[in-house]
């Protein structure tokens, strides 16, 4: 790693640019390895200063540059181009070579099989021309694409179709024009050969929208999903917050290669194939879920993110913590919230909360950054939406809308901060937000203490609340944070809810007079991103679980309940089925033919990643074995109830509510009864008449879970069956990967060499060494460091691949603080590893780095 790469840029250091690009023509001519790309833009000086224009470019090959017509010779280097001194104003022509079918980073320009395409969020644009590449230098884009007509019949770019012509010798070309001005990072191509879904949407204005869904051939009809889902979103953004599509057509390329989820590029979305292909044979109810989801997140990028954009990338928050608190708004209103609710705290509580307690951990808006790539993190994400979240709690439904409204009309086609958005919430509702801002630089969990307290003689009840945010990596002092506290009283006569308001390290609030002591229920919702110390005993959580109106309550006090018995039981060596916990299960399993969604999520025991967020230090073997024990004890406990909740019925598939609670419940009921050895023909025959993949997988996890030994028969067959479907085969990786079994590295190892598998594709190698490193808990922590080495050899390989995907795999690596002694030297014998490559990209050793420290 040379000093030059390591250098962090920090938030406090930005600086205007010295130079706009207000227009820009792109020519690219396409070939594999030579692509040729011609940009000519207008270039404005700003201010009155005499600095050099200095442009952004990585990996480029320059041929020719012109300043106003007349060739110059400009200073280069790995990273940019420096032109000593300019006129005020000029046109710059610019070519470059590239080589697309080489870049195996897939930012850039790039082979998604057999199509080109683009990735260019976040630095990815320096890497097709010489460009000031930043959120803050918007341009208008004309581009033209030439290219084979028979290989690549459709050339796809930003915003409107204004020209097309054929040439003789076989290649054809396409001109686009993008009437609003955008960042680099939005910008976009596609070049192909694919099937088409067309369809239209009328606005609420009365415009008619064209939208187009690109899919590999032959996979047209897995793409309607996506479409409706797209339309549902256009409908539900207009509904909610007036905000309507702004240009005549919406296009998606669903591609196989690529890095993340999804891409907001404007008019032009590229996807993940796995975000937009789905049928019932071949995709989950929760494929269908995500793939909602993340459609309709990146069509909402069209206003939060694209329309408003961010200044400099410190502010990525600013578009990904508002859109995925609308996209999750959207889901909820598409679903049923509370289960919605559920899935978005485990993944706070599993990764977020993780991050925060190690090395990497940063504050929504980051002051501090190597290598921008490592910040598309749940922190940013996730924590960014519960920012949010707090804000529409505080401000309430109305006062959030005046202030999105507020927000737009204010910087529409603007770059800019989130300190920009939390003023316009506070303009718009005339309320101090100074306090809440905090949240945008203070990273860490605060912790919330809870005590309650009861007067006898008069009946009056009141909570005392402290907050206490712990050190993090980045910060040793922390505030006190702006936190609503939603809350439930249930008193005898029904249950009392109320917000309040936290702005101390400690206050004390009443809460009403009551004959006798009331049960208090606190975080409703989950309305803070925060933990919970409040000690309750057994018989009051149950309560909770049975009585409370808040679903999200009932689901957090049956998990706490369960959490506290499996923290019990690795401590002292051994498991019961306590009365309590008995009758937990017996509750919710009587109530469990109505409420199964909720019933589901309550009968599942908490992951090990959440359990493990819940101690300083954790002894990895006794929580495991005591997670095991349990699920075979419930497993033969309710034996009967767990066999009749899973008899399937006999409807075909539909993704719709009803359907998808059935088989969530009956898919937690076969994770018990793989438990058991007498159960093999029933888990035989729940595979064999399954007619959809929801059904499928819940007989293949249940197996895997439970190691029982139908699972290696039934994962033979699979593969038979779905060898050539790519995104399918990707399931059963991930199901190889993450199976806890004594051999699991030598069949890693093995699958590595499987037809189907590629170290280059990024979907694979999430879904196998992914799997191992996350979830595998057994095999990734086995005390002899063979799952530290094996994941530190693959990371070392896939580093010189694709540094991105690397850096996102080395996650499990990093929170090791409360893992035992002997297993923190081993991986940080492993880290030193990595540290002692001299080529280690950027990505890698910003983290290693960190981690050592
Ligand atoms: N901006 C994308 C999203 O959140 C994520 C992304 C980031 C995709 C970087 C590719 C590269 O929707
Ligand atoms: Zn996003």
């Amino acid at each position: 790693m040379s000093e030059s790469r390591a250098k962090a840029m920090r938030l406090a250091d930005y600086q205007q640019p010295d130079f706009l690009i207000p227009e820009l023509s792109l020519e690219f001519e396409l070939d594999d390895h030579q692509t040729q790309v011609i940009a000519t833009s207008k270039i404005v000086r700003q201010g009155d200063h005499d600095r050099p224009l200095v442009l952004h470019g990585e990996k480029l090959e320059l041929t020719e540059v012109q300043i106003n017509g007349q060739a110059v010779q400009p200073q280069g280097s790995d990273t940019d181009l420096t032109f000593a001194s300019v006129p005020d104003e000029f046109t710059l022509r610019i070519v470059t070579r590239i080589d697309p079918a080489n870049n195996t980073s897939l930012e850039g320009l790039y082979k998604s099989g057999q199509a080109f395409c683009t990735q260019c969020e976040a630095e990815g644009f320096r890497k097709i021309t010489y460009f000031l590449d930043r959120p803050d230098v918007m341009a208008r884009y004309q581009v033209k694409i030439t290219a084979d007509k028979a290989r690549y019949p459709y050339l796809l770019s930003n915003g409107n179709k204004v020209d097309a012509g054929e040439l003789p010798d076989g290649r054809h070309w396409v001109r686009w024009d993008d009437p609003f001005f955008k960042p680099s990072y939005l910008f976009a191509l596609v070049a192909g050969d694919f099937d088409l879904l067309e369809d239209e949407f009328i606005t609420q204005s009365g415009r008619k929208v064209a939208l187009q869904i690109f899919v590999d051939k032959g996979n047209l009809h897995r793409a309607g999903h996506a479409m409706r889902s797209l339309k549902k979103a256009m409908a539900w953004d207009e509904q909610k917050y007036g905000l309507e599509y702004d240009l005549d057509i919406y296009m998606i390329v669903a591609v196989d290669f690529f890095n993340m989820g999804a891409m907001e590029n404007k008019g032009l979305n590229l996807f993940n194939s796995k975000f937009v292909l789905a049928d019932a044979a071949a995709a989950t109810d929760e494929d269908y879920f995500n793939i909602e989801s993340v459609i309709a997140h990146e069509y909402f990028h069209n206003w939060t993110g694209n329309r408003v954009t961010c200044r400099d990338w410190f502010q990525l928050s600013l578009k990904e913590g508002l859109t995925v608190f609308r996209d999750q708004q959207f889901s909820a209103d598409m679903a049923d919230p509370a289960i919605v609710r559920i899935k978005q705290v485990k993944v706070m509580r599993e990764h977020q909360f993780a991050e925060d307690a190690g090395p990497m951990s940063h504050p929504i808006r980051p002051a501090e950054v190597m290598e921008m790539n490592n910040f598309y993190s749940v922190t940013v994400y996730d924590k960014g939406a519960e920012v949010i979240r707090m804000l529409h709690t505080l401000l309430g439904e109305q006062g959030f809308r005046r202030g999105m409204d507020l927000y737009i009309s204010r910087h529409d086609g603007q770059a800019v901060t989130c300190d920009d958005f939390v003023q316009a919430m506070q303009d718009a509702n005339n309320v101090n937000l100074e306090l809440f801002k905090r949240w945008y630089s203070q990273s860490g969990t605060p912790v919330l203490s809870v005590k309650e307290q009861y007067d006898q003689q008069s009946g009056q009840f009141t909570v005392a609340l402290h907050q206490h945010t712990p050190p993090t990596a980045d910060q040793p002092h922390k505030q006190a944070l702006h936190l609503p506290i939603a809350l439930e009283v249930l008193g005898t006569h029904g249950s009392k809810s109320q917000v309040l308001s936290l702005t101390k390290e400690s206050q004390t609030f009443p809460l009403g007079q009551f004959e006798t002591k009331p049960q208090l229920a606190v975080l409703a919702g989950f309305s803070a991103p925060v933990k919970l110390d409040f000690k309750q005993d057994e018989q009051g959580l149950l309560n909770t679980v049975l009585y409370a109106q808040d679903p999200f309550l009932r689901w957090d006090a049956s998990q706490q309940l369960i959490s506290e018995a499996l923290h019990r039981a690795a401590e002292q060596g051994q498991t019961v089925l306590s009365d309590n916990l008995q009758g937990l299960f017996e509750g919710v399993l009587e109530f469990a033919p109505e409420q199964r969604a909720l019933a589901a999520e309550m009968l599942e025991l908490p992951s090990f990643e959440t359990l493990a967020q819940q101690r300083q230090r954790i002894d990895v073997d006794a929580l495991l074995n005591a997670r095991n024990a349990l699920k075979r004890l419930l497993a033969d406990r309710f034996h009967p109830q767990w066999q009749a909740l899973s008899a399937s019925s006999s409807q075909s598939y539909i993704y719709e509510a009803d359907q998808v609670q059935k088989r969530r419940l009956r898919a937690v009921c076969l994770g018990y009864l793989a438990h058991r050895q007498d159960q093999s023909t029933l888990l035989q025959s729940a595979y064999t008449t399954s007619d959809n993949m929801t059904d499928t997988l819940a007989v293949l996890k249940a197996c895997q879970q439970a190691d029982h030994p139908l699972f290696s028969g039934l994962m033979q067959d699979f593969e038979s069956r779905w060898q050539a479907d790519s995104l399918v085969m990707d399931k059963w990786f991930a199901l190889h990967g993450s199976h806890q079994h004594k051999d699991s590295l030598a069949k890693l190892q093995l699958l590595t060499s499987h037809a189907m598998y590629s170290i280059n594709n990024p979907n694979k190698v999430r879904a196998l060494i992914g799997s191992f490193a996350f979830y595998n808990t057994a095999g990734f922590h086995a005390l002899d460091g063979g799952g530290y080495r094996f994941v530190t050899d693959y990371l070392l390989k896939l580093d010189a691949v694709n540094p991105q995907v690397a850096s996102r795999l080395i996650t499990p690596m990093l929170g090791f603080a409360h893992l035992d002694d002997r297993r923190q030297d081993l991986l940080t014998q492993q880290l030193a590893r990595l540290l002692d490559n001299k080529s280690l990209s950027r990505d890698l050793f910003e983290k290693v780095s960190k981690a050592l420290k």
